[in-house]
């Protein structure tokens, strides 16, 4: 599709990457990632700890440390993210990306009330006065299903459960009537029945609200019940990317199935399980080539020396991988072609 014909996406990413000086070195944390999410699509990000699927989210609302450096775009509905001045970040975030962080107090002021803190936000984007914010603080509350909502108002953080937190955080979020929604792990502090119940109502809050989505999840039980999409994240880099049917039955990536092989899913007995051998890379000091070649059972001479590039297989299964990428004739190639 040519440029001028491609529908405008909610976000569009395009080799982004992100450094951290660590001393007296640039360490990458996300490297060359590119994706695009769909208006009113659901993706799942998916990776080991430590893969960058945190700094990735973050850097899409530009919340960076000083210590950062930043290369590629990040257009939202069409806008460059990376070129807002102060104002236009400021409108950006909140009303247009919205972040439930992996950690709910750090969202949440713990010396201000639940009800004060999403009323602030609201009087924070719109012109309306406190007690109009105040009521619409409420019926977030009461959105997101917590009990009570009228005392929760004036509870503070550490009050309410873990559970209803972590709503409160998604009420927050939801203030502003954001087009996107990023949740990064929304349920890892949560026991099972919970967590359920706060994907569920993500789920049907997406559809409602009709907004887009990109989610963190551990869970590949979930990831399926949840996303359109997956993108599945090693050593900062996008390994494969793709609708959550394909990418379940037809993995492209070593890694990726893999993590099939290594996750709870509907169908698989706990026999069945079998974890990836190894452990994730230190990010600081990845090896050469193909970041997963040393824990991967296909790899081949070319996959230790040169790294693959990130490449389409059809119209939105993208994969980085020389397996897929050469198909019968990979098995010859222990040696790099020269
Ligand atoms: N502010 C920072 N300064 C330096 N390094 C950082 C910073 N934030 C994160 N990192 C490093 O970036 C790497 C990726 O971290 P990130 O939090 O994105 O991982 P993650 O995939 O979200 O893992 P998890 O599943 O455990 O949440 C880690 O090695 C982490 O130590
Ligand atoms: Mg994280």
């Amino acid at each position: 599709m040519s440029g001028a014909q491609k529908m405008i996406e909610a976000l569009s990413v395009n080799h982004l990457s992100v450094e951290f000086l660590r001393g007296r070195r640039y360490v990458r944390i996300v490297d060359d990632v590119s994706f695009e999410l769909t208006k009113g699509a659901s993706m799942c990000l998916l990776g080991e700890s430590g893969s960058g699927k945190s700094v990735t989210l973050r850097a899409l609302l530009r919340l960076f440390p000083a210590n950062a450096s930043v290369q590629g775009s990040i257009r939202a509905d069409g806008k460059d993210v990376l070129a807002f001045d102060k104002a236009s970040l400021r409108n950006y975030r909140g009303r247009e990306v919205a972040m439930i962080f992996q950690e709910p107090m750090t969202a949440l002021d713990p010396v201000f009330t639940i009800g004060d803190q999403i009323a602030e936000a609201i009087v924070g984007h719109e012109h309306i006065d406190r007690g109009e914010a105040r009521k619409r603080a409420l019926s977030l509350l009461e959105r997101v299903q917590v009990p009570s909502a009228r005392r929760r108002l004036d509870a503070y953080p550490h009050e309410l459960s873990g559970g209803l937190r972590q709503r409160a955080m998604i009420a927050l979020a939801l203030s502003c009537n954001p087009k996107v929604l990023l949740a990064d792990e929304p349920t890892t502090a949560l026991d099972a029945t919970v967590q359920i119940q706060i994907l569920q109502l993500l789920a049907d809050l997406r559809r409602e609200l009709q907004m887009s989505m990109i989610f963190v999840t551990h869970d590949l039980g979930v990831a399926c019940e949840v996303a359109d999409t997956i993108a599945v994240m090693y050593g900062g880099r996008l390994l494969e990317t793709g609708p959550v049917a394909q990418i379940l039955t037809q993995p492209k990536h070593p890694y990726t199935e893999g993590l099939l092989r290594s996750t709870v899913q509907p169908t698989t007995s706990r026999e069945e399980l079998d974890p990836i051998p190894g452990a994730p890379p230190d990010i600081a000091a990845l090896p050469p080539g193909c970041k997963f070649a040393p824990r991967c059972s296909y790899a081949q001479g070319i996959c230790r020396e040169s790294e693959p590039a990130f490449l389409n297989f059809g119209t939105d299964h993208a994969v980085r991988c020389f397996k897929a990428e050469f198909g019968a004739s990979f098995a010859d190639m222990s040696e790099v072609p020269s």
